[in-house]
C-alpha cells in the first residue's frame, strides 16, 4: 500500500477499519527499517520550569492557572540532572520550559546551556559533549541566536494545528499563527535541527486538517516531529467544549505516525509520552508507527508533578522505558548524538549548492 495519494490519506484517517490500521503500521515499519534502521534514541527530558507566560486554550501549564504549584530549577539542579544523564550514556537532552522570553530568563538559559557544553566536553573529550535540544517556545531571531551559539543545535516547536483557524480556536488571539511559522523558519536559517508537531484529535479537527499538517510538514522540510493525542486538562477552557466531532486520539496519533514515516523517512519522529499517557500500548505501538526517539523525564521527583500538561500523564522510571524498547527488539542508540539522517542530507545538500 503506497498511502500517497491524498484521498487514500483521508479515507485512512476517517477509517475506523482496524485491519486498515494494521497495515498502514506494516508499511511503516517496514520503511523505518529500510531507511533508518531499528535503533530507538533517548533524549532526556529536563522539565527546568513549568512557569509560562502564555494562555493556551488545552494547556494545563497556562498562565490562566493559579491552582498549579509553579517551580523553576536552579541553575545548579539543571547542570547536575544533565550530566548525571551524560555519565549515563544520554548523548542528547532536552530542556523544555513554558514560554519564557524576558531577557534575565533568556541570559539563565545561555549559562546553563554554555555550561552544560563545556562539563560535558571535559568529561569526554572524546565526544561532542551532550547535545542539547531545546523546547522553550516563541523567542525572537537574536534569542535563538544566542542560544545556538551557547551550544544547543536541536529546537523543538510545535505548531499544534497548521490550519490558522483552527489554530484561532485555541489559542487566545494575541498568539499568532503566523508568528510560530517565522520562529520555524528562523530556527532553520539559524542552523537548528527543526522540529514541530501537532496535537491530534482537537475538537472540530476533520481527517482534512491532518492532511494540511502533512504537507506542512513536508513543506517546511521539517528534520523532527513531535506529535500526540490531544488530552484535555479540566482547568484549560478547551476541556469545556463538547467536541461536534473528534477523530479518535489514539488510532489518529498511530496513523498520522505512520503517514509521516512514510512519507518522510528519514526525520527523527518521537513517541510521545501524550501517547503513552492514553494508552497503556502507546510506547509498543509508537514505535511499530516508525517512531524512533523517546524522551524518558529526568525531571526531579518533588518538582515532576507539577509539569503538568494534561490530565493523567504517564511517568515511567527511564529504565522501564528501557526494558520496554528493549523488550519490542528495537536497539538503543546510547552514546550516541542521534541526529536526525534527514538533517544530514540537508546540510550536505545546501553545501553542495553552494
Ligand atoms: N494534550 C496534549 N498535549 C498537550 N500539550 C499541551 N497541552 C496538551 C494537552 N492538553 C502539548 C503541546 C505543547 C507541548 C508542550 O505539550 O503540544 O506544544
Ligand atoms: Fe505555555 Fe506551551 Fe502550555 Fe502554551 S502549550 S500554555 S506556551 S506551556
Amino acid at each position: 500500500m503506497k498511502p500517497y495519494a491524498e484521498n487514500d490519506i483521508i479515507d485512512i484517517l476517517n477509517s475506523d477499519d482496524l485491519q486498515v490500521l494494521q497495515e498502514l503500521l506494516q508499511s511503516a515499519t517496514k520503511c523505518r527499517l529500510e531507511n533508518i534502521g531499528d535503533k530507538v534514541y533517548l533524549r532526556g527530558l529536563i522539565e527546568f520550569s513549568n512557569y509560562c507566560d502564555r494562555n493556551c486554550f488545552y494547556c494545563g501549564l497556562r498562565k490562566g492557572n493559579r491552582q498549579l504549584k509553579r517551580y523553576r530549577l536552579s541553575k545548579e539542579e539543571i547542570v547536575q540532572t544533565a550530566m548525571l544523564a551524560f555519565n549515563s550514556g544520554y548523548h542528547s537532552i532536552c530542556l523544555q520550559s513554558g514560554e519564557i522570553d524576558s531577557p534575565l530568563e533568556i541570559d539563565f538559559l545561555v549559562e546553563v546551556v554554555e555550561e552544560i557544553k563545556e562539563l560535558s566536553q571535559k568529561a569526554d573529550k572524546d565526544s561532542k559533549g551532550l547535545g542539547i535540544t531545546l523546547s522553550v517556545g516563541e523567542l525572537s531571531y537574536h534569542q535563538y541566536k544566542r542560544l545556538w551559539e551557547a551550544g544547543a543545535h536541536r529546537y523543538l516547536l510545535r505548531i499544534e494545528t497548521s490550519v490558522p483557524q483552527l489554530f484561532g480556536r485555541i489559542h487566545p488571539p494575541s498568539q499568532k499563527f503566523e508568528t510560530r511559522v517565522e520562529c520555524l523558519r528562523a530556527l532553520k536559517d539559524i542552523g537548528y535541527q527543526t522540529g514541530t508537531g501537532v496535537m491530534i484529535g482537537l475538537p472540530g479537527q476533520t481527517a482534512e486538517h491532518l492532511l494540511q499538517d502533512l504537507k506542512f510538514f513536508q513543506a517546511e522540510d521539517v528534520d523532527m516531529l513531535g506529535m500526540g493525542p490531544y488530552i484535555p486538562h479540566r482547568s484549560a477552557p478547551l476541556s469545556k467544549l463538547s467536541p461536534e466531532q473528534q477523530l479518535d486520539p489514539y488510532t489518529t496519533t498511530l496513523k498520522m505516525l505512520a503517514l509521516c514515516r512514510l512519507l518522510m523517512p528519514d526525520i527523527n519522529m518521537v513517541a510521545s509520552t501524550a501517547l503513552q499517557s492514553i494508552n497503556p500500548q502507546g510506547l509498543r505501538m509508537g514505535l511499530k508507527a516508525g517512531a524512533n526517539i523517546v524522551m524518558p523525564v529526568l525531571t526531579p521527583d518533588d518538582m515532576r508533578g507539577n509539569y503538568y500538561l494534561y490530565e493523567n500523564k504517564l511517568y515511567k522510571k527511564p529504565q522501564e522505558l528501557v526494558e520496554e524498547i528493549n523488550s519490542c527488539g528495537y536497539t538503543l542508540g546510547l552514546w550516541e548524538w542521534g541526529d536526525p539522517l534527514h538533517y544530514k542530507r540537508r546540510i550536505k545538500v545546501k553545501v553542495g549548492d553552494a
